[in-house]
């Protein structure tokens, strides 16, 4: 049988790799400590899961519309004006299920064949794979530790041709937990205005900051008009098996994406929509929880490895990885993952995952208990200690 040679470009994630392998050590009985999951640990908040099994029990199990339901998406763009201190309605508003199928769409309906786009490198495989699946250039832009895992200006400059027709930003950043600056965001808009680009701007992480207030790109003046905000429940409401995501965009792209959601998946699951409006509108104490105990667990692995001979690890302010320099323990990135799993069963991604600027680097996400960080540090503390 005959495949398109378009689907073979598609990219599979390092983390799942690993979970599969991970998976089958423990099945021979082996100890793993996973901390290579994008995944909080966490139930979903019960306020949160009576809503949505109180909308299977009054009966929304069929389709909705296909961009969210409206009141829905009125409790969303109550939440985006607020938390981005912008001004958007319903018309800007499309639900889908999850960030993943908004990153696919935007690209589709924005990159053609040709054209570049520039992902952050180490970041976040999909905005690649999908780039490359579409004919399009993934131009990488690096993310350098001495900039605490920022891009510098200039090189956005540099990098800019004829060709490029798109900027992703992530903020929090997935690997390395880095947050731009009001400075960066200003200067980025600015580049993407006097070259008419556009800006992908993931905000998934959004609210899981620590010491630093939350800054969407939309916030500077004009640039909602050429912006994509994906944002979405999984990881602050602990909802990754609901599948949930909602994007921010001008009105135009709305209707293509909508257009673009009928032929795809009809509608997103109708009970998981009013758990979403309960956990936007709903208490927030369970989100404070959880962001207080990750914060807790940062500290402690930010601690705990550079403690340890070979590594240094800067304290990232969102999300919940930590990108520590393995240079100094003379392995490669994908030496280091290899070795932790397979002799230490300590599961981690090698920086590589994530792009060629990742050597040098692993991703550890602490989604994970305290006690099983310790442990895992310990692990890898004397794994190191016999290779010297
Ligand atoms: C940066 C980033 N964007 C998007 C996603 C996908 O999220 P969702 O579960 O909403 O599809 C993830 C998940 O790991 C992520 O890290």
């Amino acid at each position: 049988m005959k495949y398109t040679e378009r689907i073979s470009r598609l990219e599979s994630e390092g983390a799942f790799a690993v979970l599969a392998k991970a998976k089958k050590m423990e099945a021979e009985g082996k100890s793993v400590i996973h901390l290579q999951i994008g995944e909080p640990d966490f139930d979903t908040p019960k306020n949160i899961c009576d809503a949505g099994i109180q909308a299977i029990r009054d009966g929304f199990t069929h389709y909705a519309p296909s961009g969210g339901i409206p009141d829905v998406k009125k409790v969303v763009a109550e939440h985006v004006c607020k938390s981005r201190g912008i001004d958007v309605n319903l018309d800007n508003i499309i639900v889908m299920p999850g960030c993943k199928p908004l990153i696919f769409a935007a690209l589709i309906s924005l990159v053609g064949e040709g054209d570049e786009v520039i992902v952050p490198n180490p970041g976040y495989p999909t905005y690649r794979s999908v780039t490359n699946f579409l004919g399009a250039k993934p131009v990488p832009i690096q993310l350098r530790e001495e900039n605490d895992f920022r891009f510098r200006l200039d090189d956005l400059k540099s990098l800019i041709t004829r060709k490029t027709r798109m900027i992703v930003l992530n903020s929090p950043e997935n690997p390395t937990g880095g947050i731009l600056t009001n400075e960066d965001l200003e200067g980025i808009y600015e580049l993407a205005n006097q070259h008419d680009l556009w800006i992908l701007s993931d905000e998934i992480y959004s609210q899981i900051v620590y010491d630093v207030k939350f800054q969407s790109i939309t916030a500077v003046p004009g640039a909602l008009d050429r912006t994509i905000i994906v944002d979405g429940m999984s990881k602050t409401y602990a909802m990754t098996g609901w599948r949930l995501g909602y994007g921010v965009m001008p009105r135009k792209l709305a209707e293509y994406m909508f257009t673009l959601a009928i032929n795809n998946f009809s509608s997103t699951a109708t009970f998981s929509q009013y758990a979403m409006a309960e956990a936007l509108s709903g208490p927030q104490d369970d989100v404070e929880r959880m962001n207080a105990e990750f914060r807790r667990r940062r500290d402690v692995i930010v601690d705990g490895l550079n403690a340890i001979n070979g590594v240094t690890c800067l304290k990232p302010e969102g999300a919940f990885y930590v990108f520590p320099n393995i240079t100094g323990t003379g392995l490669t990135s994908q030496q280091f993952a290899d070795i932790m799993l397979e002799e230490a069963g300590v599961a981690c991604l090698a920086g590589t995952a994530f792009g060629k600027f990742g050597e040098g680097y692993v991703r550890f996400s602490y989604a994970n208990s305290v006690e099983n960080i310790q442990e895992a540090l310990k692990r890898i503390r004397d794994k190191l200690a016999t290779l010297k």
